[in-house]
């Protein structure tokens, strides 16, 4: 019999919280250099980090990424992130509401972002998978629910598998396709930590998709968390080959380059990303926004809103140095400009035999 959706959402979240659940791969950010710069002809408190993303001005390039809602209780985590997306005017996504298509009294586990700020722009969350069998109507009542801003189908063939023992993707692109052409609000694809390649960024561009979040490996381990479910389980199978793929996908900057160079569409930077130098690395890539998800349950967790506020600031503190250090005044002028930064080791050699560099 499977298990309850609810029951397994919040082992999801006990499992994240409590347990290393982390890639065996890293993000490959330690491979990108950005040039230090001595002479700055700037000051550090006036740079400027707002920037655009899908016709909204935000005053900071971070998302809180999907997450959760849908069982008893994640009403109060949802709440704090949209007090803090409210105060500092950032983007949140809420998590999968596959759980409230199934049961509209968990309804309020997300809408409580709305409650908390009619203005804040949220993004709904929904399978590819869930969407097959009635893409529109089900697209639709998802964005409908939360007065969504915009809609993120995730991506998650490999957690599926895990998860399940048996997955079936056909039929997915299709989906996506319809749901793009009906809908009013702009969509966003995201993977949940394994990465976009740049072929499949470019069918999502040629179908309609506003965005990519490319939500690559090196952070979260899907793979990781499901291989622990099953353990406890004792399902032997499940949990001996979500270990094996628990490094699997392509490495978060891997990703983000081969994005960024083959679409014209903006890119979200996600997947480990664990500090401001990552984000500003992730920008300088040509990244519009950078997410983060892990990294702000586990802070509500320590410390409630106020560690989750103490990390958000430090994040801000770090990319502006990053950006102050770089000779960079403001977020916005990075899409006129080509700064300079350095590719070495693997990564390098990724994107060569990826033809995204040359070998020269
Ligand atoms: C507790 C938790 C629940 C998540 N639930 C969802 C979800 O419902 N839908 C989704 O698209 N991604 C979900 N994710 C994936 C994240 O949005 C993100 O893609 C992934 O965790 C990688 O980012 P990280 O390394 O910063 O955690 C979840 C992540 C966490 C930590």
């Amino acid at each position: 019999m499977g298990v309850d959706i609810k029951e397994r959402k919040l082992e999801h979240i006990k499992i994240v919280v409590e347990e290393d659940v982390s890639h065996t791969v890293t993000t490959w950010f330690e491979y990108i250099y950005l040039v230090h710069n001595s002479l700055p002809e700037a000051d550090i408190d006036e740079v400027d980090t707002s920037t655009y993303f899908l016709g909204r001005e935000f005053s900071y390039p971070i998302l809180i990424d999907s997450m959760t809602g849908g069982v008893k209780g994640t009403e109060k985590i949802n709440e704090k992130f949209a007090l803090l997306a409210d105060k500092y005017n950032i983007p949140i996504s809420c998590g999968s509401q596959k759980a409230a298509l199934n049961d509209s009294s968990v309804e309020y586990t997300y809408n409580i972002i709305r409650e908390v700020s009619s203005d804040v722009f949220l993004i709904g969350n929904i399978g590819a998978q869930d969407l097959v069998n009635d893409p529109i109507n089900t697209a639709e009542k998802v964005v409908e629910m939360i007065e969504a801003n915009a809609l993120a189908i995730h991506l998650n063939p490999l957690q599926e598998v895990i998860q399940r023992g048996t997955v079936n993707y056909k039929g997915v692109i299709n989906t996506i396709e319809k749901v793009v052409d009906h809908l009013d609000v702009p969509v966003i694809v995201k993977e949940t930590g394994s990465g976009i390649s740049m072929g499949v960024a470019k069918i999502l561009e040629s179908i309609g998709v506003s965005a990519i979040n490319v939500s690559g490996a090196g952070g979260t381990s899907w793979s990781a968390v499901e291989a622990i479910r099953n353990r406890l389980r004792d399902n032997r199978l499940l949990s001996e080959v979500g270990e094996l793929y628990r490094g699997w996908g392509i490495p978060t900057a891997a990703s983000l380059i081969e994005v960024v160079k083959s679409v014209e569409i903006p890119v979200i930077s996600s997947g480990g990303i664990r500090s401001g130098l990552d984000i500003a690395k992730s920008l300088i890539i040509g990244a519009t926004l950078a997410g983060l998800a892990a990294p702000f349950i586990r802070a509500l967790y320590r410390g409630g809103f106020k560690e989750l506020e103490y990390l958000f600031n430090k994040l801000v503190f770090e990319l502006k140095l990053a950006l102050f250090l770089a000779g960079i005044a403001s977020v916005k002028e990075l899409e006129k400009k080509n700064i300079p930064y350095i590719i070495i080791g693997p990564l390098r050699e990724w994107l060569i035999q990826r033809g995204v560099l040359s070998n020269e």
